[in-house]
């Protein structure tokens, strides 16, 4: 009984999987700015738990669609979704994300601090 609904949930999570690789591979264009957070995340042995690069185009597509001026972010890791949500916001807009880890929140700081540079 636990065995078969243990294999119906791996079998899931493949199809989640594949489903989120699909629209990577087809639908989405690589991002500097982004590949390099996620790559400083890496090298900073941050844990590679921030939401996927589909993932991340939904929640700036959920902001933009309800038109957000303002951004409460609960978790910045290492800035990853911060990034996709305040390309979301239009001019005047303000993103607070907050992170309880300091190691987090320093490797995230210069993640977006590389943002900003290339929006100056
Ligand atoms: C799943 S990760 C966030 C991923 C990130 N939003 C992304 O997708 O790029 C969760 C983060 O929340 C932080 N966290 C956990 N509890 C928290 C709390 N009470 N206040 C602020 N941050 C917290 C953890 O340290 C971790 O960095």
């Amino acid at each position: 009984m636990g065995g078969s609904s243990e294999r119906a949930k791996d079998r899931a999570q493949k199809k989640w999987t594949a489903v989120d690789r699909y629209i990577r591979d087809h639908l989405l264009q690589p991002d500097p700015i982004l590949d390099a957070a996620i790559e400083a995340s890496q090298s900073a042995g941050l844990p590679p738990i921030q939401v996927s690069p589909p993932q991340g185009k939904m929640l700036h597509l959920l902001a933009r669609g309800q038109g957000a001026r303002r951004i409460l972010e609960l978790g910045t890791l290492g800035g990853y979704s911060t990034i996709w949500l305040a390309r979301a916001l239009p001019p005047g807009g303000r993103l607070v994300t907050l992170e309880a880890e300091p190691k987090h929140a320093a490797v995230a700081r210069a993640n977006l601090e590389r943002r900003s540079r290339r929006h100056r």
